[in-house]
C-alpha cells in the first residue's frame, strides 16, 4: 500500500491548491505514481481560527471536490498539519485534528530554534491518552536548528516523516540519510501544495532509498503506514 501522509490538496483551504481543478490534477498525477491513499493535511493554525471552525471549512473544502473525484484518484483521508502552540497541549478537542480513523496527529515545529520548551511539550503531548504524534518532514528544521536539538525532540514517543522532494534534493539526501539512520523516519510524504510548486512524487524518493536500503525499506514504508492506518505498532526503517 502507498500512503502519502502529507498533502495539501484540498483546494482553497490553505497555501495549497487553488481550485478544483488543480486539486483533480494533483490527485491524477498522485494516481499516475500509484498512491493508494493520500492524506489531505491542510494547515491548521491555532492562532487564526478554532479547531471547529477549521474542521467545518476542511470538511466543506472536501465537500466540494468529492463529485470531482474518479475512480482511480487515491482515497482521501481528512488529517491537518497543525503548527506547535503551547495553547494546544492542554487543549481537550486536539484529538479532532488526527488522521482520520486514528490517533495519529501531524504536528508541525515553527521554524525556529526547537527549545527545550518544545520538546517538553511535545513531550507531554505525547503522552497524552490518543494522541500519537507524527513530526512533519523533519529535516526541514535543520535550517533553524542544529541536529542535537531537533534529535532531543525525535527521541521522544514520536515518529518523523520526510518529505519526497528533500530525498531527491541534493542538498538534503546526505540529511535525510543520517536521519533515517539514527532511527527518526517511519513514513514518506509529498507535502505537495500546488501543481508548479516543485514538489516531488512518492516514487521519486522510494526510488532513492532502494538504491541505498535495498527494495526492503519499501516493504517497511508501506507496511509502517498500513500500521499506522490500523493504529498498530510501528518500526523503525533502520530496523530492517
Ligand atoms: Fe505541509
Amino acid at each position: 500500500m502507498k500512503i502519502d501522509f502529507h498533502s495539501h490538496i484540498l483546494p482553497q483551504i490553505d497555501d495549497g491548491s487553488r481550485s478544483i481543478e488543480e486539486s483533480v490534477e494533483l490527485l491524477d498525477m498522485m494516481a499516475e505514481d500509484g498512491v493508494n491513499i493520500v492524506c489531505a493535511t491542510p494547515h491548521y493554525y491555532s492562532h487564526k481560527r478554532s479547531i471547529d471552525e477549521f474542521i467545518e471549512r476542511r470538511n466543506a473544502a472536501y465537500e466540494k471536490l468529492k463529485p470531482h473525484l474518479k475512480p482511480e484518484h487515491p482515497k482521501i483521508l481528512l488529517g491537518a498539519e497543525v503548527l506547535y502552540n503551547h495553547s494546544l497541549i492542554h487543549c481537550d478537542d486536539i484529538g479532532k485534528l488526527c488522521l482520520e480513523g486514528t490517533d495519529y496527529l501531524l504536528w508541525e515545529m515553527p521554524y525556529s530554534q526547537i527549545t527545550s520548551g518544545i520538546v517538553s511539550d511535545t513531550e507531554e503531548l505525547a503522552g497524552s491518552t490518543n494522541i500519537k504524534l507524527m513530526i512533519a518532514h523533519i529535516e526541514r528544521y535543520l535550517h533553524f536548528t542544529s541536529y542535537k536539538e531537533l534529535s532531543a525532540l525525535m527521541q521522544l514517543d514520536v515518529i518523523g516523516q520526510i518529505n519526497s522532494k528533500s530525498m531527491t534534493s541534493f542538498s538534503s539526501r546526505r540529511m535525510c540519510k543520517k536521519l533515517i539512520s539514527d532511527g527518526f523516519v517511519y513514513v514518506l510524504g509529498t507535502d505537495y501544495h500546488r501543481t508548479d510548486s516543485g514538489h516531488e512524487l512518492l516514487s521519486a524518493a522510494e526510488e532513492l532509498l532502494s538504491k541505498k536500503y535495498g527494495e526492503s525499506i519499501i516493504g517497511k514504508i508501506a507496511a509502517n503506514g498500513e500500521r499506522i492506518l490500523a493504529n498498530e505498532p510501528i518500526y523503525k526503517l533502520d530496523s530492517i
